[in-house]
């Protein structure tokens, strides 16, 4: 080790020690900045393909009052996805070179996103349960330890809690309807429930990144405890919602002052992440026709700029 190399990575330690951001042009480890463009671009490719299952439902919106609302989500979610690559592309990744890796299945995305939206019920449980499991998620990421990922979640955050509101006030008006849209309402918190809890990913006991990332300060809590601030914070809401949660062995245990709750299937979240869910191939295939559509678009932006530069530089000439 250099002695310049000892002094760069010192000031790294230090940077993490004070509860400092780490910036674009910083030393860090390679480890580090591997780990942080991982991340990074499978929450933007979350962000994205999360466009898809509530996206269909745009053109089937019950009303022009919650085709507005729709819109409106689904559009900032795409905003999400454009500032996360933007904060990864500040560690040197390239754009294209994510695109490709996500719709050649290189690189991951949440596993949530690869079950299907069977009716309008599903859009509020998804606001509801997917967007409030995020939140728990991306609150602590205010405070990540990278500051362009920090910053971005700021604002992501904001409009996270946005989709939550709008979810749980769509089930709210679907619960004072009919009986039919009562019964789909609890149908699609059936099948939402448990793939939310797998949104925090696998137990801390199998979890391979936890420790590094806590050390780093990535991350801020493990796997486990957000899972548990979760599920502690939704079942007041499922109660005044009129919902049954569907797990049997979900009740407050007052020595823990948590709740307890079943045992989660972590064979489905397996096959999922590894492609098998209901819905992979189709989502993957959206987003790479969309890719191959948008070509030209792209190769007009390029031919744009060069024309500009070229014209650029003959004025200086
Ligand atoms: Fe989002
Ligand atoms: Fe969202």
């Amino acid at each position: 080790m250099t002695p310049q190399h000892f002094e760069t990575q010192q000031h790294f330690e230090r940077t993490i020690d004070r509860d400092q951001r780490v910036e674009p042009r910083d030393w860090m480890p390679d480890a580090y900045r591997a780990t942080m463009v991982r991340q990074i671009a499978q929450h933007a490719h979350s962000e994205i393909i999360g466009m898809q299952p509530e996206g269909v439902w745009i053109t089937r919106a019950p009303s022009l009052r919650r085709k507005a609302i729709l819109l409106a989500k689904v559009q900032d979610e795409a905003g999400h996805g454009l500032y996360l690559y933007s904060a990864a592309e500040t560690l040197g990744a390239d754009r294209g070179d994510m695109t490709a890796k996500l719709i050649s299945g290189r690189q991951k995305y949440s596993s949530i996103f690869n079950y299907p939206t069977l009716t309008y019920a599903d859009v509020g449980v998804i606001g509801w349960l997917v967007d409030g499991a995020a939140i728990c998620n991306q609150v602590p990421l205010c405070r990540s330890s990278y500051g362009p990922y920090a910053r971005a979640m700021i604002r992501i955050c904001k409009e996270e809690s946005f989709h939550q509101r709008q979810g749980y006030e769509l089930l709210m008006t679907l619960m004072r309807g009919t009986r039919g849209q009562r019964e789909m309402v609890q149908d699609a918190v059936d099948r939402w429930w448990w793939p939310s809890l797998m949104m925090f990913g696998p137990p801390d006991t199998d979890s391979t990144h936890t420790a590094q990332s806590m050390a780093w300060k990535i991350k801020r809590h493990t796997n486990d405890e957000l899972r548990q601030r979760f599920v502690d914070m939704t079942v007041p809401q499922a109660d005044a919602l009129g919902v049954t949660l569907p797990d049997p062995d979900l009740r407050w245990n007052a020595d823990r002052d948590h709740h307890d709750f079943g045992a989660i299937d972590w064979s489905e979240l397996k096959r999922v992440i590894s492609g098998d869910g209901p819905c992979n191939a189709e989502r993957v295939a959206a987003r790479r026709a969309a890719h191959e559509e948008g070509a030209w678009v792209r190769d007009a932006a390029v031919a744009y700029a060069a024309k500009h530069a070229a014209r650029q530089a003959g004025r200086e000439a």
